[in-house]
This record gives C-alpha cells, sequence and structure tokens, in this order.
C-alpha cells in the first residue's frame, strides 16, 4: 500500500511553523494541512471544548486522508488533547509541547519565559514539563491572544500594530523575575511566524527558542524507512470554515509548498 501523507493540525496558520521544518527534514513526504478555522482560535476557549473538537476532527481527518502520521502542530491542542487521541487512533500523533527542556539546557541565568496561549500556560502538562525539566529554574509563563492574531494578519498580509509585541513581551519581563529572563518559549505555533517582529520589540536581546526542530527530527525517525512514491502531490491546505475570504492568505500557503486549498 502506498504511504499516505503527513497530516498537519492546527486552528490556523500557526502550525504552518512546524510543517515548514518538517518539509525541510523530509521533502519527499507528501503533507496535507489542515486549519480547523471553524473552531479558531482554541487558546480563549476550555479544556472540554477544544479535546471535542480535536478527536472529532483527527477522527474524521484520519479516516478521510488515512495519514501515515499526524503531527497536532498546536501547543494548546497538544497539552490539552494529546492523551486522548493518542489512543483512539490507529495511526501515530505528534504532539507539539513547549520546548521547555531545550530552554532549561540553554538558560545561563535561571530564568525562562513560556509564552503560549492562555489555555496552553495553565496546563498542568507545562507545570509538569516545568517540574521534570526546569526544577532550578523560575518559569515565567504568559498567554497572548493579540500575538495569535497578529500571525493570522501577517500571513494575511494586513498591518500589524507593533506594540502587540511589546505588550506580550512585557507579559513575562514585568513580573517577578523577568529583568533576569535570557530565554522564551514560544509555546504557541503561531509565534514562531513573528519570530522577528519579537526579536524587534524586545527591549535586550532575549534568545527564543521553539519545539519545530524537535518535532521534524522525531517525524524523521518515527517514518523512517518509508518509501515515498514519487512525484509527490501538491501539498493540501484544508480548513474547516470553509475556502471564503482566504484569498489573501493564498500566497502564504503557496509559500509553504500548499498549493491545493479545500474546505472542509
Ligand atoms: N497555534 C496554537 C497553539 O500552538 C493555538 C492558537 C489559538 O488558536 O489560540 O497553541
Amino acid at each position: 500500500m502506498m504511504p499516505g501523507p503527513i497530516l498537519f493540525l492546527d486552528s490556523g496558520v500557526g502550525g504552518l511553523s512546524v510543517l515548514r521544518a518538517v518539509a525541510a527534514r523530509l521533502p519527499d513526504a507528501p503533507l496535507v494541512y489542515c486549519a480547523d478555522s471553524a473552531g479558531y482560535p482554541y487558546g480563549t476557549k476550555g479544556e472540554a471544548e477544544v479535546s471535542a473538537r480535536v478527536a472529532g476532527l483527527l477522527g474524521r481527518l484520519a479516516e478521510r486522508i488515512q495519514p501515515s502520521l499526524i503531527v497536532i502542530a498546536c501547543n494548546t491542542a497538544s497539552t490539552i488533547a494529546l492523551g486522548y487521541v493518542r489512543p483512539v487512533l490507529s495511526v501515530g500523533v505528534v504532539g507539539t509541547v513547549p520546548a521547555i527542556k531545550p530552554a532549561a539546557e540553554q538558560s545561563l541565568t535561571r530564568v525562562i519565559g513560556v509564552l503560549g496561549t492562555e489555555a496552553t500556560v495553565r496546563q498542568p502538562y507545562v507545570a509538569d514539563l516545568s517540574a521534570r525539566f526546569a526544577a532550578d529554574c523560575r518559569v515565567l509563563k504568559h498567554g497572548s491572544a493579540p500575538l495569535v492574531a497578529a500571525a493570522e494578519a501577517k500571513l494575511r498580509g494586513e498591518a500589524v500594530d507593533p506594540a502587540v509585541y511589546a505588550e506580550a513581551l512585557q507579559g513575562l519581563l514585568a513580573q517577578p523575575g523577568g529583568q533576569q529572563m535570557d530565554i522564551v518559549v514560544l509555546a504557541c505555533t503561531h509565534f514562531p511566524l513573528l519570530a522577528e517582529e519579537l526579536a524587534a520589540a524586545a527591549p535586550r536581546p532575549l534568545t527564543f527558542v521553539d519545539g519545530a526542530s524537535g518535532i521534524a527530527r522525531r517525524c524523521a525517525h518515527l517514518l523512517d524507512g518509508v518509501q515515498w512514491p514519487g512525484p509527490k502531490p501538491e501539498g493540501r491546505a484544508i480548513f474547516t470554515g470553509g475556502t471564503e475570504g482566504l484569498a489573501p492568505l493564498t500566497p502564504a500557503l503557496h509559500g509553504f509548498g500548499l498549493t491545493r486549498v479545500e474546505g472542509l
């Protein structure tokens, strides 16, 4: 049987930061990207709603697309729902969780920031990662919904008020210990799409880390030995809210190799 594509899921465009790293690592693998635009944003929703959406959607998509591997390219969905969806799907699932471990390995000051969605930063999963991998660090957390919206706007070619970036960073820097913080974990997949803007808005140099390269390594490991049939099919982007109003996003999607855009 022909191996199926790698399926990525996020609420919006954020997961493209993960897809980019996986595509660079596995250039021959066919890719399908699903944006749950009908459920966007996840970060301001409750746990029950996010897990129900993600479990239902992944079940439908897995049946329809028959992927070789699923990547939940969203920290909010992964930290809330990974434990529920893994046992019920018959295909491997890779999650995206805050890169607290690499941040703790690199921090010189032992103060690290976690910038995610409001839902992600309150998850026990994040507290657990901090306890396991950053026990000797002070871990500051801040959730920013405007930063998620800024990434969506940027990819649509819309202007973004630069104050959004400075405010998100201040959410960490203004906390006790914030002045010592040297590393910021970009714990929402939308945020690496704003890496340049965040670096420019930082009042002093900060190192930003995210999980995309680790996820790409994990995918390559899990799919080791798979022979991808050539020629590679067009990259597909599926929007659960339909295709209306997507024209401004098309150039960005093409830039990520997603040339076939469809609704669900
Ligand atoms: N990209 C998502 C994440 O990694 C969620 C953004 C949202 O829908 O709020 O958390």
